[in-house]
């Protein structure tokens, strides 16, 4: 087989395991229950709700009937809607692409701990303790050593292509995340302390909401859907015509906030019930003590408490954790592989393995440097340049895409789609509301 020829998902199951593999990630069991541990909780989750279910939800739509109409990477598919414009079109695609490149920089280091934390129980057992002690403690020599690991496993997963590499993964290794986090959250419901976590977790506090929170919620849903650095777009071209891509966007979006939602049913009880056994989360005055590393000290007091069934299930748990994030991550890489397989006519292989060693360099920068250089990587691309560039797409499909060429794309999976309210709403909703209320998210906390 040439390698350099299009792939395609072969099923629509594959597809939806595959999209619901990019969006389910450490944005959903890292990010989620941090974000809501140290917004106040309850609060933190209604307005993630709103933002998922009011502007990342119809962007996912968007992105994806972008990306099937181009059956491109996205700097091709952007020039082939925005005909007028075509340069800056391409901009935005090459911006969009280094975007993705530079969250795959930093989301490698997290995913590498987990990798780290997945064996640290194997080494225990086995009675290499120096070893396992060297996984826990911070130190730039383990990050850069955890995160080529896990770059390396990213590679070797995107360089099989779309339904051998991609889509075989996704569908066997999702549906065991959900099984074992079901298994684990009726597990904390049976410990002490767990109900005060759930009472933080479910009763909003709404004084505690405040611009920056909307902007952090805003953030968080773009980020937890994949959605701004054109993923999805090179998810969407690899997808069959004769899908419905409003219903597939819906259960994507559900899968993933369903995800997200019972992570944070899972950690924050977790965290009082390892509040219980004696773990220091809270500051006397109730703030969150380390709100960076909750999954990584919160998770293993857990697993710890249950003795040898914890070292099982805490295996367990973080293979499927690096797992995900390894779904999230192929598709991080596979926007640039992308971009060089049809701009610059490369063949898979070589493309993955020189645009995946470059973003590894960048991960080993980064851990290098990583007081000064994580936050900031990690900021820039998601709170900031992930909405942005969703605004962006909505101008495209709103305002510079032909109607009757939007309509057309989206009528191949769903033929009836005029006479339903979907069509009534979106295609308006996506130009005028999406953008300006993404710039008012943002100039909120201004006033
Ligand atoms: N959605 C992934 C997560 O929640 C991260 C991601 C962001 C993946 C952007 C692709 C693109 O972890």
């Amino acid at each position: 087989m040439v390698s350099n020829t299009r792939g395609q998902f072969s099923s629509k199951f594959g597809f939806i395991m595959a999209a619901a593999g990019s969006a389910v990630g450490l944005g959903n069991v890292w990010g989620f229950p941090t974000k809501t541990a140290s917004n106040g909780g309850g609060a933190f989750l209604v307005i993630y709700l709103v933002m998922v279910f009011l502007l990342a939800f119809p962007m996912l739509v968007a992105e994806l009937t972008l990306g099937r109409y181009g059956q491109a990477n996205p700097v091709s598919t952007l020039r082939s809607v925005w005909t007028k414009n075509k340069a800056v079109a391409g901009v935005m695609g090459l911006i969009a692409m280094v975007t993705s490149s530079f969250i795959l920089s930093f989301y490698a280091i997290v995913a590498g701990w987990l990798v780290a934390y997945a064996f640290i129980p194997v080494f225990d057992v086995a009675g290499f303790h120096a070893v396992s002690e060297w996984l826990v403690n911070f130190s730039s020599e383990r990050n850069v050593v955890l995160a080529v690991i896990f770059s390396l496993m990213n590679i070797l997963v995107v360089q099989k292509g779309i339904s051998n590499g991609i889509e075989r993964w996704s569908t066997r290794l999702m549906p065991l995340l959900f099984i074992l986090f079901a298994v684990m959250i009726i597990y904390i419901f049976t410990q002490p302390g767990a109900i005060e976590g759930l009472k933080m977790y479910l009763v909003p506090d709404f004084s505690q909401i405040h611009g920056g929170l909307m902007v952090d919620a805003m953030g968080q849903a773009f980020f937890s859907l994949s959605l701004g650095c054109s993923t999805m777009m090179v998810y969407g071209s690899y997808l069959q015509k004769d899908v419905n891509i409003p219903k597939t966007a819906a259960q994507v979006a559900s899968i993933d906030t369903g995800v997200a939602f019972a992570a944070g049913l899972l950690i924050l009880p977790a965290m009082f019930v390892a509040k219980n056994h004696g773990v220091d989360i809270f500051t006397d005055d109730g703030v969150l003590k380390s709100s960076g590393d909750l999954v990584f000290k919160v998770l293993p007091a857990m697993f710890d408490s249950m003795g040898g069934v914890g070292a099982v299930l805490s295996f367990g748990f973080f293979v499927l954790m690096v797992i995900a994030a390894l779904t999230s991550s192929i598709s991080l890489l596979e926007v640039p592989v992308s971009c060089a397989q049809d701009e610059l006519k490369m063949n898979r292989t070589p493309a993955t393995w020189v645009i995946g060693g470059v973003i590894m360099l960048i991960s080993i920068v980064i851990c290098l440097n990583f007081g000064t250089l994580f936050g900031l990587v990690a900021d820039v691309t998601t709170v900031y340049m992930q909405p942005l560039l969703g605004a962006v797409w909505a101008v495209v499909v709103g305002w510079i895409w032909h109607r009757n060429k939007l309509l057309q794309e989206l009528k191949h999976g769903y033929p009836d789609i005029e006479s339903g309210l979907f069509w009534k709403i979106w295609p308006w909703y996506v130009r005028f509301i999406c953008p300006v209320a993404i710039v008012m998210v943002f100039l909120y906390p201004m006033f």
